[in-house]
C-alpha cells in the first residue's frame, strides 16, 4: 500500500490523517497516512528512512517546511516563491518534489467556502513570517486593489515587499501606520494565536461587511477571531478550511483526481463545532 505521512514537531494534534484517510475513502484510493514526530535535527535522516521504506509523499508542517524546501530536487513556482515546502513527493525517476499548497489551500477556502471575490478588495496581512510568505503570492495573483503587511519588525514585511515586487505591489508598513485605514479583508497570519496573543491592532481597521480570517485553527475561538466580531467583521474565521484545502491540493498532486474537500471539511466543522 501506498505509504504518506505528515512531519513536524509538535504533531499530535495534527488533523491530517484523518482528512486523508477521508480523502482516500471518498476517492476510492488505497493508501496510508500517519503522523509522524520529527524534530528539526532528525529531518535529514527521517526524510531517507521514509522514502527507503517505500513512503511516496510527505507533508511539512512548523517547523520543517523551510527544511523541506532545501531538501527539494524540484521545486513548484510557488513553492519556490514561498520558501517553504509543504508537500514532498518521490518521482518516478527517485527525485523529490516540492510544492506548496497553502496559498492555493487558503484561496480556494475564501472564493469555495466563504464566497468571496478578492478582486478590487483591500487586504491586510498581519505578520511577515513563514507562514505570511506561504500565502502572498497567491493573494496578489488574486488582484486586490491594495495589499498591505504589517508586521512588528518592519525590515522583514520590506524584504517580503522586495521579493513579491515581480508579482505586484505589496504596502510594507508598521501596525502604528495603519492608524485610519480600513480593510475588507485581514488575515492574521502572525503566530501570536498560538500562545493566546494578538497583534497590536487599532480599532475601525475593518471596512463595512469585512472578513477576518486566522491561519492558525483551534477548537476554542482565537483571539484574533474574537477582536473581528468584536470590531464588526461579517466573517470572523480560523485556518480549518484552508487545512482542509491544501490538504487537498497535496493528494491532488500525490495521486491526480482532487477530492470532494467540502463533505470533509463540513463533517470536521460539525466534529470541532
Ligand atoms: P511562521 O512560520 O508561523 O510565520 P515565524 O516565521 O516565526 O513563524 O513568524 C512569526 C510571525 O508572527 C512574525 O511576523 C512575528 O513578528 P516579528 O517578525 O515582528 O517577530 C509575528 N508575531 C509573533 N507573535 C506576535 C505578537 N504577539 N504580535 C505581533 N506579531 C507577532
Amino acid at each position: 500500500m501506498d505509504k504518506y505521512a505528515v512531519v513536524g514537531f509538535p504533531i499530535g494534534h495534527s488533523m491530517s490523517p484523518s482528512i486523508h484517510h477521508q480523502f482516500a475513502e471518498k476517492t476510492g484510493q488505497e493508501l496510508s497516512y500517519s503522523a509522524i514526530e520529527v524534530k528539526p535535527e532528525n529531518f535529514d535522516q527521517a526524510l531517507s528512512d521514509f522514502f527507503q521504506s517505500s513512503g511516496k509523499g510527505l507533508n511539512c508542517t512548523v517547523p520543517l517546511k523551510e527544511l523541506a524546501f532545501a531538501k527539494a530536487d524540484q521545486l513548484t513556482e510557488r513553492a519556490k516563491f514561498s520558501g517553504a515546502v509543504n508537500t514532498l513527493k518521490l518521482m518516478p525517476d527517485g527525485s523529490l518534489l516540492g510544492d506548496n499548497t497553502d496559498g492555493v489551500g487558503l484561496l480556494t477556502d475564501l472564493s469555495e467556502n466563504l464566497g468571496l471575490s478578492l478582486k478590487g478588495m483591500r487586504i491586510l496581512v498581519l505578520g511577515a513570517g513563514g507562514a505570511a510568505r506561504g500565502i502572498l503570492g497567491p493573494l496578489l495573483e488574486a488582484n486586490p486593489s491594495e495589499l498591505y503587511l504589517a508586521n512588528r519588525t518592519v525590515a522583514k514585511a520590506q524584504l517580503m515587499e522586495e521579493l513579491f515586487a515581480p508579482i505586484g505591489h505589496i504596502h510594507a508598513c508598521a501596525y502604528e501606520s495603519l492608524l485610519g485605514q480600513q480593510f475588507d479583508l485581514l488575515i492574521n497570519a502572525t503566530s501570536a494565536s498560538l500562545s493566546g496573543d494578538l497583534p497590536p491592532l487599532a480599532d475601525n481597521l475593518l471596512a463595512e461587511g469585512a472578513v477576518c480570517y486566522d491561519l492558525a485553527y483551534s477548537k476554542q475561538p482565537t483571539a484574533f477571531m474574537e477582536w473581528g466580531k468584536q470590531q464588526g467583521a461579517t466573517i470572523s474565521v480560523d485556518g480549518l478550511g484552508m487545512l482542509v484545502e491544501q490538504a487537498a491540493h497535496a493528494f491532488c498532486l500525490w495521486r491526480g483526481l482532487m477530492p470532494n474537500s467540502k463533505e470533509v471539511l463540513s463533517q470536521l466543522k460539525q466534529k470541532t463545532s
